[in-house]
């Protein structure tokens, strides 16, 4: 098969290594890609959110199955593009993905289809929204309502805070995506993040992992996109698991269905776990970043399988994922100053060394100088993954091998799994 993947992150070169291994796959394009890709595929420099470019490409290297990535492709109609031209995607339309581009939509949603999620209000105005503040208890949870990359959402434990957040988003600091601001209840309990994948029709849930999202050690400092994760993660026990298939992600498919958009892709539950079940935080309509370098790591199964039979309507006869009984662990590595303002184009040594079998280097925001020479190029700029018998020995191997990369101008986590290893 020739497989087109779209999106230049983390996320999307851990997909490129798992597609990339597959027997099914002939030819490999992505577009665009990042330096850490180039040795799995062809990269060609086509952005995430140039439909017809996407769909030129996508005709131009005659794709079997279109992969996309990141939320901005879903949000920009990549797989409406697509399915008018009768090429195969994994990823939901637009219509679908709303289910990430708005949370006003979503949370509105949950009403409409009875999905557990905390309380909410919406609002355009900065002073009402102040106002509404009143209904809420410390600490509040602002969120810009649209796509703003990882950065829209602010856990404000006073006020002040949570009035300066509101004014921030609807000054503009977002775009259009800050438009509106969405407060909700701050919810008590346990976060995971649970995938499902769905067809249209036939839906099954394809792994959960722990993701860490403040910047700094001890849960400190801002929100980002991820600083690392852990799978399996003990908070996904039976119980727990089967009341997200039947509470959150059924449901889910099922009323987005009913709304005339059927889901094809993979939908990523962002849930806490608290006394009364799951309570969703949110949709998004991709695999998470970083979520996916750990799952893919320990996904034994061949994936390209699972994607061509969301693409196709085929989930129903597809076995359940077999997982590696081991465990995974990502960490990442960002440029000083992230999440607000990462500095770029430092030099990073040693991430392409060769660190054993059971660690892998995925680049998220790198780039490459014509004499070979690496270099931070985002926020986000490597995940460095291990995988081990237990999750000690996959974190050890992940920090031994962030011990050996040489970048100054980096930094990390040193506690991801903490709720498991403790700190
Ligand atoms: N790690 C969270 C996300 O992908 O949105």
């Amino acid at each position: 098969m020739n497989i087109l993947l779209v999106g230049s992150g983390g996320r999307e070169h851990a997909l490129a290594w798992k597609i990339a291994a597959s027997p099914l796959t002939a030819r490999l394009i992505i577009a665009p890609g990042n330096p850490g890709m180039a040795a799995l595929g062809e990269l060609r420099d086509v952005k995430p959110t140039d439909v017809p470019g996407l769909v030129a490409l996508a005709r131009e290297v005659a794709a079997d199955l279109v992969v996309i990535g990141p939320e901005v492709s879903v949000e920009a109609g990549l797989a409406d593009a697509l399915e008018a031209a009768e090429i195969s995607c994994f990823g939901p339309v637009a219509a679908a993905g709303q289910l990430e581009s708005s949370k006003a939509f979503t949370k509105a949603f949950c009403d409409r289809h009875s999905l557990p999620t905390g309380a909410y209000a919406v609002f355009e105005d900065a002073g009402l929204a102040k106002a509404g503040l009143a209904a809420f208890k410390p600490p509040y949870v602002i969120k810009a309502d649209g796509l703003a990359a990882g950065k829209g959402v602010v856990i404000a434990p006073d006020l002040a805070t949570a009035e300066a957040a509101i004014d921030d988003c609807l000054a503009g600091r977002f775009g259009a995506a800050g438009a509106r601001v969405v407060i909700e209840e701050f919810l008590e309990g346990e976060i995971g993040s649970m995938f499902a994948l769905c067809d249209g029709k036939t839906s099954m849930l394809f792994g959960g992992v722990q993701d860490h999202k403040r910047a700094f050690d001890g849960e400190q400092g801002p929100n980002t996109g991820g600083m690392g994760t852990y799978s399996p993660a003990p908070v996904f026990t039976p119980e727990l698991t089967e009341q997200i298939r039947t509470r959150l992600a059924e449901p889910a498919f099922a009323g987005i269905a009913a709304e005339g958009a059927p889901y094809r892709g993979v939908l990523f539950v962002e849930l806490m776990a608290t006394k009364d079940g799951p309570k969703l935080v949110e949709f998004n309509t991709r695999f998470g970043d970083p979520e996916c370098q750990a799952l893919m790591l320990r996904l034994e199964s061949d994936l390209v399988p699972y994607l061509l039979a969301c693409a196709t309507g085929q989930l129903d006869i597809m076995p359940e994922p077999v997982w590696r009984d081991e465990a995974a662990v990502c960490v990442v590595l960002a440029a000083k100053g992230y999440p607000d303002a990462p500095e770029a184009g430092s030099e990073i040594k040693g991430a392409e060394a060769d660190f054993g079998p059971d660690v892998v280097v995925f680049h998220a925001g790198t780039r490459r100088d014509a004499d070979g020479t690496l270099r931070a190029a985002g926020g986000r700029v490597l995940n460095v993954c291990a995988r081990g018998p237990d999750l000690r020995t996959a974190r050890d191997r992940a920090y031994a091998a962030v011990d050996r990369i040489d970048w100054p101008e980096g930094f990390h986590r040193r506690d991801i799994g903490w709720r498991v290893l403790g700190r």
